[in-house]
């Protein structure tokens, strides 16, 4: 591995594996409430990002789920949003009347949430639309918008682990952690 200017022996740890991993008990009773019991879910992961925190979440529904998968960049080696979304695979099935949960790490500008919110509504027809963000940064918002459920609020710091990079790498960090400037 080159050596990072952001080192992890710099990293302090905001959220711990414990808190992320407590309130995905919580979040997944939440969500399964917004679902008809009986009927299946399917699952959007939008990767990279969301890799750990969709992975650990859907181990919690008690719901039949399908897990999709779809790739958008909006960072690329930036520690700040480069307002250039860049939809790199949004292969999917027929949606049309079936129940969608969009999965994300984390709402920054908004304009990730923004995009698929509409690219959802406008191309796929679910019956039912939720999304579900693990961290909420309102603070750097760019456009209004909301998840209909969020595990935390944070301030805006660059944060990375549980899915979260710095230049590819930490995303495989069990907890969430920043780097002080
Ligand atoms: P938005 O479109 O600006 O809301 O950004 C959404 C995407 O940017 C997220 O899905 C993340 O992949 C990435 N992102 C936003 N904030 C951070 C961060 O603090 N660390 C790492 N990636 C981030
Ligand atoms: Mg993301």
């Amino acid at each position: 591995m080159p050596t990072l200017d952001k080192p992890l022996s710099d990293l302090k740890i905001l959220i711990t594996e414990q808190e992320i991993q407590s309130k995905l008990t919580v979040l997944a009773q939440e969500i399964e409430k917004i679902y008809p019991q009986d009927e299946e879910i399917y699952i959007i992961c939008v990767l990279k990002g969301s890799v750990m925190f969709c992975a650990d979440l859907v181990k919690h529904f008690k719901h039949n789920v399908q897990m999709e998968f779809i790739r958008i960049s909006s960072y690329g080696h930036e520690t700040k949003s480069t307002n250039n979304l860049q939809a790199i695979d949004l292969t999917l099935p027929n949606l049309q009347d079936k129940n969608v949960l969009i999965v994300e790490d984390i709402i920054d500008t908004g304009l990730t949430a923004r995009f698929l919110t509409d690219l959802f509504k406008i191309k796929h027809h679910p019956k039912k639309l939720a999304f579900v963000s693990l961290l909420n940064k309102k603070c750097a918002r760019q456009i209004e918008i909301e998840p209909d459920l969020y595990g935390f609020e944070v301030d805006d710091k660059f944060l990375v682990g549980y899915g979260l990079d710095y230049k590819g790498y930490y995303r495989n960090l069990p907890y969430i952690g920043y780097f002080p400037v």
